[in-house]
């Protein structure tokens, strides 16, 4: 492994492209002070310029205020308490904070921002990486734009081709991209939450107030036209290419019918106790997929999953909808946008 690691930072620092295991997600890895680097990932992903990129960070031996401060101030010319509480309650982690960047952070990282965010990712090869590697890291999840962010090194193969090295870190733990939350418009609006992930609302507020950092309310985002430019947050995202569809148990029978035809190839995907509603839909020919019940591991499985069934020929994929409750949050999220991108909506 270490010859492993030194090899990939011999590639980095020649301004190429590393695909990187993070507990969330892979991410599509450059050196974050390099312009040339960074414009590699954006022609590589196919994503448009201008989008910016989160940059990873390595973690303290001690993390401890001051270490954070001297990591962070690098990156950013305002590191606040409440952001140092947050890095001390969730780095390394699935977190990422949005700050007003420091002078020397490059445009092309930034998207010609005046802010940047920051993500100290907790899987031991990240880490082993940026530490060897001694500087930043750019990195957005490696796969083509709008497509489903992969899980395991064997997704990052399916969507580049064998030029881009891969380290292989096993299948991600979380399974869905992190948290965003946006430090940098404090004074006016609080912390903002611009992505919901694995860290929820309820631990961001916690951990601040256990901090004595004063909590203002969140703002109104959908009112917001100050608010940054953020890919994920496009309606159309982590899109399979088979059509899908979310339904309540009483309108399946109807979306079935408006968005598909008699025997259609549907993959059924359900929480446990529908066996009741297949007899009336045996004019399908249905393909069931049962959900585990708990909100962390369908995280961990869904982006496999979707790949999956992505890759299997059906007509459509008919996806139950979420519990209710802030756990199944982030991966509504993310259900929706596959959804609206999937092109059924
Ligand atoms: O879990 C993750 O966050 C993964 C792993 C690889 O770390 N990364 C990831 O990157 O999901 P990406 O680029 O696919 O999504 C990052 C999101 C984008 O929607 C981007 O617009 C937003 O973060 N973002 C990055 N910098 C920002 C900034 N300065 N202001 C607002 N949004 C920002
Ligand atoms: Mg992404």
């Amino acid at each position: 492994m270490p010859d492993l690691i030194e090899g990939a930072v011999k590639v980095l620092r020649d301004g190429g492209l590393v695909a990187i295991p993070t507990e969330t997600v892979y991410g599509l890895a450059a050196d974050a002070d390099n312009p040339l680097a960074v414009n590699l990932i954006f022609s590589t992903k196919g994503r448009p310029a201008g989008h910016p990129l989160i940059v990873h960070v390595a973690s303290p031996k001690e993390a401890t205020d001051e270490a954070w401060q001297y990591i962070l101030s690098h990156w950013s010319r305002d590191v606040s308490p409440a952001a140092l509480s947050l890095a001390k309650a969730f780095w390394p982690g699935p977190l990422t904070i949005i700050f007003p960047k420091a002078k020397n952070v490059i445009s092309e990282v930034t998207g010609g921002q005046e802010t940047v965010g920051i993500r100290c990712p907790n899987h031991p090869l990240a880490q082993a990486l940026l530490n060897q590697f001694g500087g930043g890291l750019a990195a957005p999840s490696a796969n083509r734009f709008g497509r489903i962010s992969p899980t395991s090194a064997q997704h990052v193969r399916e969507e580049f081709s064998d030029a881009i090295m891969v380290l292989d870190g096993g299948s991600c733990e979380v399974g869905i991209e992190s948290t965003i939350v946006d430090l940098s418009r404090w004074d006016t609006h609080g912390p903002v939450i611009l992505r919901p992930g694995a860290i929820s609302q309820q631990m961001l507020n916690d951990a601040l107030s256990k901090a004595g950092v004063i909590v203002p309310k969140l703002a109104d985002e959908a009112a917001d036209h100050s608010a940054p430019r953020v890919s994920g947050s496009l309606s159309a995202h982590y899109a399979p290419k088979t059509k899908m569809f979310l339904y309540e148990k009483e309108q399946l029978e109807d979306l079935l019918k408006s968005h598909t035809q008699p025997a259609s190839k549907i993959a059924w995907v359900h929480f446990n106790d529908e066996s009741l509603t297949l007899k009336k839909l045996d004019s399908y020919a249905l393909t069931e997929i049962v959900l585990p019940d708990s909100a962390q591991l369908l995280a961990q499985q869904l982006y496999a999953l979707l790949r999956q069934l992505d890759q299997s020929n059906y007509d459509a994929i008919a996806f139950e909808h979420l519990p209710k409750g802030e756990a199944w949050d982030a991966i509504r999220d993310r259900l929706g946008r596959a959804a609206i991108g999937s092109g059924i909506i």
